[in-house]
């Protein structure tokens, strides 16, 4: 028999009245756990309100709390009886790109059928009928559900687990923050001792990678070594796909990844220097004992706060690209080292990880402030784009940014003051030149600048970045992990229409 509409509706649907608030819409939709709201007048429906329209108004910045939801509806809505086929509702949803429609019978509205209960028989269905569009870029899009973190583009804040990511870089050192991504709970003082010793001790490099180590180093540079690094890692432990493992290993795994990191980039830096390499310490915090088998000199303590504080504050933000790449890479039941190579892989682009040694250089290419303007203002004229300004979720500052220029003043880094100068010029010119996108200074650009006065040489940035991310790729890795389903999208076909006739050989 086939299905209709009654079988697959969410019921009772909820409504509001076209004057109120998106906020109060918001509310509801999220009290009801449902993607829409039906806005109705008298007893009549006038329009549907969805989760797109309330992202539609975030994304031009229209206050929730005063913005009335008819102003946002899709209004007169297609509407469907509860014994009408599930057929007729694809066909309505798919003719008019709609997610969710409301369902009448006779004058009363009984429930909402969206695209989502259709999703249970759509696998009745070829999959170029059954597909969403998306927006390019997949900005904006939510393709999972995550406890591991989130981040609020308007409002500037981003968080791990239930915590202020800001105030964790305040309060807690890197260890305790990796405790609370690895264990989800942040740890008590014994806990943090113990976890201190437990990774302390896991920071060796085991045999089989350490002696491939100095052919690798003359090969390539320290991020593209680690990723060559990771995979022989995975292969020498003998990590399984995460399909067959079990959970706790998998956590094990993570644990030792993450040690290991920074002692193979910091291996790889001074093997490239023709310098010895400076094994790890046990009685040094995570940052400490990184910029002594760095720079082979004990840091100071300053030094190594500000690069604790750098390293918490990059471990983890939301669905960014390397993130996904390791999440859609474990999905298919991958080994932990294929999914961070993979993520290491996509952290390495301008566009992502790879631009804070780009903002420093911008900084000596510029070399006064009063060079600034013009200098920004030709790069941009010319189509360039400004290495750590932008973001793709934040529309307002960057706490990360806000954060460590705070850092760098803190320690009186040599480049602060220029720094904020440049930004100042940058964020003007943009505003002028590029109306309405909302770009300020993202994480790299003091990220730089913090590091370079902690010692750390530019080609180490990004590197030293994917030593504290590498936590945050785990901690999603392990996540899918056990809640897997294939992460496996659709793509527009946009070639000659096909199929053509391949064409034969001519004999020669
Ligand atoms: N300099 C100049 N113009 C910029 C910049 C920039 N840094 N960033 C964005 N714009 C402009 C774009 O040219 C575009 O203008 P248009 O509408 O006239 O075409 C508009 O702003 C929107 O830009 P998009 O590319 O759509 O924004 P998107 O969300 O895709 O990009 C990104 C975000 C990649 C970070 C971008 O801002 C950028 O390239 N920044 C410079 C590189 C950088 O700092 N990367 C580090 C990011 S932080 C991190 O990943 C850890």
């Amino acid at each position: 028999m086939p299905t209709v509409i009654r079988d697959l509706m969410s019921t009772p649907p909820v409504q509001a009245d076209g004057d109120d608030t998106l906020a109060s819409v918001a509310r509801r939709m999220a009290d009801a756990n449902i993607g829409s709201v039906i806005i109705a007048d008298k007893g009549d429906v006038v329009g549907i309100v969805t989760e797109r329209d309330l992202l539609r108004a975030a994304a031009v910045d229209r206050d929730p709390a005063t913005e009335p939801a008819r102003r946002w509806m899709t209004p007169s809505p297609d509407v469907l009886g509860p014994d009408e086929e599930a057929e007729v509702a694809w066909s309505s949803l798919s003719d008019h790109h709609y997610r969710h429609l409301p369902v009448m019978s006779g004058s009363d509205l009984v429930g909402v059928v969206s695209l989502r209960d259709l999703m249970g028989i759509a696998r009745l269905r070829p999959a170029d009928e059954t597909s969403e569009e998306v927006p390019r870029g997949l900005e904006g899009v939510v393709v999972a559900e995550t406890a591991v973190g989130d981040v609020r583009g308007l409002e500037g804040f981003f968080h791990y687990r239930q915590y202020s990511a800001v105030e964790l870089a305040t309060h807690r050192s890197l260890e305790d923050v990796w405790y609370l991504m690895a264990e989800g709970e942040l740890p008590s003082r014994e806990q943090s001792v113990a976890f201190g010793t437990q990774t302390a001790a896991l920071r060796q490099i085991p045999p089989g990678l350490a002696a491939q180590l100095p052919a690798l180093a003359r090969l390539s540079q320290p991020l593209d070594v680690l990723r060559t690094a990771v995979s022989i890692l995975g292969g020498e432990l003998g990590w399984p796909p995460t399909h067959e493992g079990d959970e706790g290993a998998l956590a094990e795994q993570a644990l030792r990844l993450c040690a290991v990191v920074p002692t193979v980039l910091t291996a790889t830096y001074r093997l490239q220097q023709g310098l010895d390499v400076v094994p790890p310490r046990t009685d040094l915090g995570y940052a400490a004992n990184y910029l002594w088998m760095l720079t082979g000199a004990e840091p100071t303590a300053i030094q190594a706060r500000a690069l604790e504080q750098y390293l918490v504050l990059t471990i983890d933000h939301g669905f960014n690209s390397s993130t996904f790449t390791a999440r859609v890479i474990t999905s298919t039941g991958a080994d932990l080292a294929a999914a961070i190579c993979g993520a290491i892989g996509a952290l390495s682009g301008p566009l992502h990880g790879g631009a804070p040694s780009r903002a420093l250089d911008m900084l000596d290419t510029i070399g006064t402030p009063e060079r600034a303007e013009a200098w920004v203002r030709n790069a941009v004229e010319h189509g360039e784009r400004i290495m750590g300004f932008g973001h793709r979720v934040y529309k307002t500052d960057d706490p990360r940014s806000l954060f460590l220029r705070n850092v760098a003043r803190q320690m009186e880094a040599p480049l602060v003051n220029f720094a904020t100068q440049v930004e100042q010029t940058v964020v003007d010119v943009l505003a002028e030149l590029k109306p309405g996108r909302r770009l300020y200074a993202n994480v790299e650009f003091y990220a730089g600048v913090v590091m370079a006065a902690c010692g750390i040489p530019r080609q180490m940035f990004t590197p030293t970045f994917a030593s504290s991310r590498a936590i945050g790729w785990t901690a999603h890795v392990v996540e899918q992990a056990a809640d897997n389903r294939l992460i496996r999208p659709a793509a527009h076909y946009v070639g000659p229409a096909p199929p053509q006739p391949v064409p034969a050989l001519t004999p020669r």
